[in-house]
């Protein structure tokens, strides 16, 4: 497995990560505990060491099972989670109702410090290796945020600071008042946006760049069937991205890249977050059940050649550019 230091703050993080927004159950049509917590396991088994966790999945659901799964390898593991969807106020800015609760975008100082202890206590830890403020609020000044979260880590209540859905404005803004260690953004082969501007600025101020969504939501996993069908809340249901023809255009794309695959013996999946980790450092991957666990930590450890990921990058130029 692939290392790489978390900013300034002297932690090594895995390059792949585990994500657990899906174990959480909301937007995916449900979760299945026994699964999430195998799958933790398998991560961990497969040289995973990052876990990243929000109290929004599953309205603290998806935290209280990380908590459950860490019990014995705390130590072993670099946990990050957020702050900033809350449901305990109506400060900040209505973003969207989850489960019959209006959430709110909110970063004033009083509510960090009570979300981080809310997190503690669901994920029977008491620090938290990497604090993200998940999405930017209008209503509080960065300074009054960034204030908070210094705070915290004197505490030693976490160990370093990153930032999530923001652009170059903001992240400027937040260094500014200290350092940041980590962004965490959309990052795949479908979504490039990162590498234009926040990228560059990352580079420049030693914070590392985490993509999120590294496998598009599942589309960059291999061809999906036209007969698989999403039920319940799954976002993928209504998602368009997840059209017939953008998973016939996927089909054809796979099938172009699929000597590359043949030659590595790996899978498609891996192949996708092995050509993100050729630009960002960590790439953040949902996982339900430990064969896809262990299937994504497989990654870590590929290594392709610059003519591999050429053909990649023009083969999704070829077939994939319509896809919005
Ligand atoms: N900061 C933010 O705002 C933000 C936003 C989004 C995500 N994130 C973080 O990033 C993490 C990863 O992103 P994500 O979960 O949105 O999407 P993702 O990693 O792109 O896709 C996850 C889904 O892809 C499918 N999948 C994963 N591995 C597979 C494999 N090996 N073979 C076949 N299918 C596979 C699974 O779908 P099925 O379960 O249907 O099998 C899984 O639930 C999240 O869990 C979360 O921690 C953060």
């Amino acid at each position: 497995m692939k290392m790489s230091q978390l900013g300034s703050s002297g932690i090594a993080c895995s390059s792949v990560g585990l994500g657990t927004w899906a174990m959480g159950g909301w937007m995916w049509g449900g979760s299945d505990d026994v699964g999430a917590i195998s799958a933790i396991h398998a991560s961990l088994d497969a040289g995973v060491n990052f876990i990243d966790t929000a109290p929004a999945y599953g309205l603290g659901h998806a935290e209280e099972l990380v908590g459950h799964a860490l019990k014995g390898r705390r130590d072993k593991v670099v946990l990050a989670t957020k702050c900033g969807l809350v449901w305990h106020t109506q400060k900040g800015t209505h973003f969207f109702n989850e489960e019959g609760h209006d959430v709110y975008r909110y970063l004033g100082k009083d509510s960090i410090a009570y979300e981080l202890e809310q997190s503690l206590a669901r994920l029977k830890t008491d620090y938290v290796d990497l604090y993200f403020t998940h999405w930017q609020d209008e209503t509080t000044p960065i300074e009054e945020t960034m204030g908070a979260l210094l705070d915290l880590k004197r505490q030693g209540k976490i160990r370093a600071i990153g930032i999530s859905n923001a652009n170059e404005t903001i992240l400027s803004k937040y260094l500014e008042y200290g350092p940041v260690d980590a962004i965490q953004e959309r990052y795949s082969l479908l979504d490039r946006e990162l590498e234009q501007d926040v990228i560059p600025l990352c580079r420049k101020h030693n914070v590392s760049v985490h993509g999120y969504s590294s496998l598009a939501l599942g589309l960059l996993a291999g061809p999906i069937p036209p007969t698989r069908v999403f039920e319940g809340d799954d976002q993928r249901r209504d998602n368009p991205r997840f059209s017939p023809a953008n998973r016939e255009r996927l089909a054809a794309f796979f099938q172009a890249i699929e000597p590359i695959r043949a030659a590595h013996g790996c899978s498609f999946g891996q192949l996708m977050i092995a050509w993100s980790l050729s630009r960002i450092d960590l790439a953040l991957c949902g996982a339900r059940k430990p064969a896809q666990a262990q299937d994504n930590a497989g990654a870590g450890a590929l290594e392709l050649a610059a003519h591999d990921l050429e053909r990649i990058t023009t083969e999704a130029a070829r077939h994939l550019t319509t896809i919005a």
